[in-house]
């Protein structure tokens, strides 16, 4: 077989980008991408995409109608699929056994359930959500039930782009990772979809591994990412205690070829749509295999994350006299990373649900996430403003928190932004993406994070 008609259920910020781009390279591949929700659909058939993400816009514009196309999902397109890509989300669960750690994998099923009804035998699957490990294995479970032949082969393939540089990371991925069984079907269907990646990414990029050591790379993967910046998080508290400067500590531990520079920067936290939910799901796999030792350790990088929002609520609490009961805060980002309209486990939502706790009023601005953060936020008791000025966002405000280290920040008039502020005026920098000596020169006390902070008093 060679595969020419693609279909993918889930066009989210992984299924949509992922498929344009294969689509984009694979000009004689169709792709169909299907959604449960009929909005997301017609919105990515639309001038207004769904997702934010540079460079998709160019990428989406020149295969739509070509050979990418955004339908709802009916018998027939599943029927006429030689591939079907999965990539539904599976968020932590939030019921029943394994509730706050395990995934819940309830989308999955369905998406399984659905294939099994209306795909023609032989369609290859492939898993492309991160999910624990061993589930291509119940997936093939329930598509190969009757018959103990690789009816549906099932393959891991997960997926390592970032937000913000979704199309690059697609475009020039650094690994592609596909997983199969090792009978000659599974084998055979691996290198089906080896033969679409191969289209636009060299041969030796193209990993081939057994289905679950594709599926717990995706899960080790992302908890060494959030294990560094957990690390260097420890360390900017013990910066703050000792006197030493995170940012000097980051560069000079980078400088070891061994460590290296990136996933280094000290912040308010991490957040996303994957870093915590697949740590504590990694975590809950190894105490479900009674590896406790292992499960407390991956952990532990979770338990930090939440130690260093929290720490950095208190020191605005701290700086600001220990209350801000009726002053307005401007909180400066509220995307859980620059480059980003995705809120999803944003730090920021902890930050301003700490902050209305203490009876704060809140104007939150942000370049593209303002839509998103009105409903993260929505039904906290207490005032938030929602302004795409940022300088209208700080009237009157006497703190600026900064959550999300957009470059569009930096270049601000900030004397303009003192003269309007109350004073004292604050600057907690929850990212170190603002030029401290300049701010403290004009008159602000500036917080930064892991590094002393400058203030006039
Ligand atoms: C991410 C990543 O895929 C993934 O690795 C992680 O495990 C979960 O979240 P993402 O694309 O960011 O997925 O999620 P999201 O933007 O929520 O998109 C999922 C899409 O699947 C949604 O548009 C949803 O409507 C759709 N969906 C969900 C279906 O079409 N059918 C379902 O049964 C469930
Ligand atoms: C991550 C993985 O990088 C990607 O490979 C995987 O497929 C999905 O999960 P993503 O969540 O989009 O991607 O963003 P990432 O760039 O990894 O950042 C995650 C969080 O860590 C962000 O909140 C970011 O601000 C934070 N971070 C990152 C830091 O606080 N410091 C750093 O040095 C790097």
């Amino acid at each position: 077989m060679n595969v020419r008609n693609i279909v993918c259920i889930g066009a989210g910020y992984v299924g949509g980008p992922t498929m344009a781009v294969i689509a984009d390279r694979c000009p004689d591949v169709r792709v169909t991408v299907v959604d449960v929700n009929e909005a997301k659909i017609a919105a990515w058939n639309s001038e207004a995409l769904p997702v934010f993400e540079p460079g998709l816009p160019e990428v989406v514009q020149r295969a739509r109608g070509r050979n990418l196309f955004f339908a709802p999902l009916t018998p027939q397109v599943l029927a006429e699929a030689d591939m079907i890509f999965v990539c539904v989300n599976t968020p932590t669960k939030a019921y029943g056994e394994g509730a706050g750690m395990a995934a819940d994998l309830q989308y999955w099923e369905k998406s399984a359930r659905t294939i099994l009804a209306h795909a023609r035998p032989g369609t290859i699957v492939v898993e492309k959500s991160t999910v624990p490990v061993r589930t291509a294995e119940a997936i093939s479970r329930i598509l190969n039930q009757s018959n103990r032949d690789e009816v549906f082969p099932v393959l891991s393939n997960p997926e390592f782009l970032a937000e913000g540089t979704a199309v690059q990371d697609l475009v020039a991925p650094e690994r592609v990772l596909i997983g199969s069984s090792n009978s000659s079907v599974g084998e055979a269907a691996a290198r089906e979809l080896g033969a679409i990646y191969e289209y636009w990414v060299a041969p030796e990029h193209v990993l081939y591994t057994s289905v679950w050591s594709s599926e717990l790379a995706k899960l080790t993967a992302n908890a060494m990412l959030a294990q560094r910046v957990s690390s260097i998080n420890a360390m900017s508290a013990l910066c703050e205690k000792s006197g030493a400067d995170v940012t000097e500590l980051s560069r000079a531990v980078g400088m070891d070829g061994r460590i290296g520079q990136r996933f280094l920067e000290a912040g308010v936290g991490f957040g996303g749509s994957c870093f915590r939910k697949d740590i504590l799901n990694l975590s809950y796999i190894a105490g479900q295999l009674g590896l406790q030792q292992v499960a407390d350790y991956w952990r532990s990088v979770v338990d930090i994350n939440d130690y260093q929002i929290d720490r950095f609520c208190k020191g605005i609490l701290e700086n600001m006299f220990n209350t801000v009961a009726g002053k307005r805060l401007a909180v400066f980002g509220f995307a859980f990373k620059p480059g980003t309209d995705d809120v999803r486990d944003a730090p920021a939502i902890r930050v301003c649900t700490r902050l209305l706790d203490e009876h704060a009023e809140l104007a939150v601005t942000d370049p593209q996430a303002l839509d998103n953060a009105r409903a993260a936020l929505d039904g906290l008791p207490g005032t938030v403003h929602y302004l795409a000025d940022p300088y209208a966002a700080v009237a009157g405000a006497h703190a600026l928190v900064v959550c999300t280290q957009w470059p569009q920040f930096r270049e601000l008039d900030y004397e303009r932004i003192f003269a309007s502020m109350e004073k004292p005026a604050f600057v907690f920098d929850g990212r170190n993406c603002l030029d401290h000596e300049r701010l403290y020169d004009i008159g602000f006390n500036v917080v930064p994070i892991g590094k002393a902070p400058m203030r006039h008093y």
